[in-house]
């Protein structure tokens, strides 16, 4: 392996018990890292912790809709490691898959709770951790493809994700004056629990769908390259990127081939 990344480095990383947060926490802690994983899944998360090992990662239960859970997490951190450098704040849902017409409102609640105010809680927390120790950490936020488009999912879960958009933004404006850096990385389709249980698709049918409806060909989107791109935005290497909403979606965002000259000549 090429150079640690993140050797001495302190991360909290929020649902990492499974999926994207799982993979970031196995790359971090390859790159030099010492991590917590906070989640909700108690059992998966502590097996989680257990296989990478519990000399460099702990597992912490938090509820990131309990802004007390959140405070403690970082607190643990803290006091169990020093210090924290970086905050993965990525647990997220994605609610019932049904349209405006029939959109049930406590649901819609529990998205915006979870998906925004437990942003917003973990940042407000780790900021103050980063802060009072003149931690010039990096903060990265999970936003989506639905963080940029509309119909990529339930009108719920979309409005959440541009709304950490907005979050980051704001953030990273206050932040930089103490050297905080502050940014999303947004995923295409990435064959998780979040997606396989929420669409009901065997993980082979969610790669399927992804590459079929996706821009860029011959490569299939995985939860490690989604991991890679947060070790760019926590580790130097992106000492002077904030504010930033970086897609890892093979241009699906930013290509529209309806018009384009391939699909006039074929
Ligand atoms: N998989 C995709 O295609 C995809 C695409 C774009 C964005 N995302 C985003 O990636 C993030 C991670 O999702 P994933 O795909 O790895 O799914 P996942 O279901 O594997 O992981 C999500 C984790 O968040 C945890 N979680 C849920 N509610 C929580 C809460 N209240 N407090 C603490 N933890 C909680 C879950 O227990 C789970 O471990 C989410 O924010 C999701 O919106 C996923």
């Amino acid at each position: 392996m090429s150079k640690p990344r993140l050797e001495g480095k302190v991360a909290l990383i929020t649902g990492a018990a499974s999926g994207i947060g799982e993979e970031t926490a196995r790359l971090f802690v390859k790159h030099g890292a010492f991590v917590v994983i906070a989640d909700v899944q108690d059992d998966l998360g502590s097996q989680v912790a257990e296989t990478i090992g519990l000399d460099k990662v702990s597992y912490r239960h938090c509820d990131v809709r309990d802004e007390k859970q959140v405070e403690e997490a970082v607190s643990y951190t803290v006091e169990k490691y020093g210090k924290l450098d970086i905050l993965f704040s990525n647990a997220g849902i994605l609610g019932p898959l049904t349209g405006i017409l029939e959109l049930d409102i406590d649901a819609f609640d529990n998205i915006m709770a979870t998906n925004v105010r437990g942003m917003a809680a973990m940042i407000k927390h780790a900021a103050r951790a980063m802060v009072a120790k003149s931690i010039r950490g990096s903060i990265i936020c999970t936003g989506s493809v639905a963080s940029s488009i509309g119909g990529t999912g339930p009108h719920g879960y979309t409005t959440s994700k541009h709304a950490i958009v907005g979050l980051v933004r704001g953030t990273c404006s206050e932040l930089g004056a103490h050297g905080i850096r502050v940014n999303c990385v947004s995923p295409y389709g990435v064959a998780t629990p979040l997606v396989c249980r929420g669409y009901n698709w065997e993980p082979s049918e969610v790669e399927a769908n992804s590459y079929a409806m996706n821009n860029l060909k011959g490569i299939v989107l995985k939860a490690r390259h989604v991991a890679e791109t947060v070790l760019f935005l926590a580790s130097d290497e992106s000492a002077y990127i904030s504010g930033q909403n970086l897609g890892v979606d093979g241009g699906f965002t930013v290509a529209n081939h309806s018009l384009s000259v391939s699909s006039l000549t074929n």
